[in-house]
């Protein structure tokens, strides 16, 4: 499996069989080395919350390729308007797809889309835990630092993807404190640089997992690893 990052939250899991897409913020994320016509089809699309950087192209990428979209309920009835395929979950729910298992996890933050000028509710944010193939990626979504995360140690973790860029989600610091609790083999950071209000140093967190004995892996976007 290959886990394709986007830049900013966007993660592209590739099993060889289907395509996960988690938060396609492509079009407009300055970071993204690609655009929504790059991508190839894409089967299933997890979305944390409904913020435009993370639901981002979901609706048009959805409609292209009939994908299924996985996120909370609240969200997905508020999608599902535009005719495309959900799949509702919540927070501590674990359901089997075809490609793997999907678990959504606590994350401290919002969540809304906005209409007009008015942010509408938009259920409760969350992290993914995906198992494909016997590898189990947590995706953190958007989060400040929480204790909850010291459950997701028993999960043995291959792959953490953790936000850095503090303002609205943790900072470098709060995420080794987080390494700390999940102690996953390697950790990406994520949700940093996008712009300047996020601002944040990826060789000093990479740094301080390695100081813990855990590899860190600070992807350019377009880069990927390979499970
Ligand atoms: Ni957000
Ligand atoms: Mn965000």
């Amino acid at each position: 499996m290959k886990a394709l990052y986007l830049g900013h939250a966007a993660v592209l899991l590739q099993t060889g069989e289907r395509n996960i897409l988690i938060d396609p913020f492509i079009n407009e994320n300055p970071s993204c080395p690609i655009k929504v016509q790059d991508l190839p089809k894409i089967h299933y699309i997890l979305v944390t919350h409904g913020h435009g950087d993370h639901l981002g192209d979901t609706v048009e990428i959805a409609k292209r390729d009939s994908s299924t979209v996985i996120t909370n309920f609240e969200l997905s009835s508020l999608i599902s308007r535009h005719g495309i395929s959900t799949h509702p979950m919540h927070i501590g729910g674990r359901y089997t797809f075809e490609f793997g298992s999907v678990k959504l996890t606590p994350a401290l933050h919002g969540s809304s889309i906005s209409e007009g000028d008015t942010p509408v509710y938009a259920g409760n944010p969350c992290g993914f835990l995906i198992e494909i193939h016997d590898k189990k990626i947590y995706h953190a979504g958007d989060t400040g630092l929480t204790k909850d995360m010291e459950l997701l140690r028993r999960e043995n973790i291959d792959l953490a993807f953790l936000p850095i860029g503090g303002n609205f989600v943790m900072d470098l610091w709060d995420a080794v404190e987080a390494v700390k609790m999940i102690y996953p083999e390697i950790v990406v950071p994520i949700h940093y640089n996008t712009w300047e209000v996020i601002k944040s140093d990826p060789t000093i967190f990479q740094k301080e997992v390695e100081k813990l004995g855990l590899k860190c892996r600070a992807l350019k976007p377009g880069e990927s690893i390979e499970l």
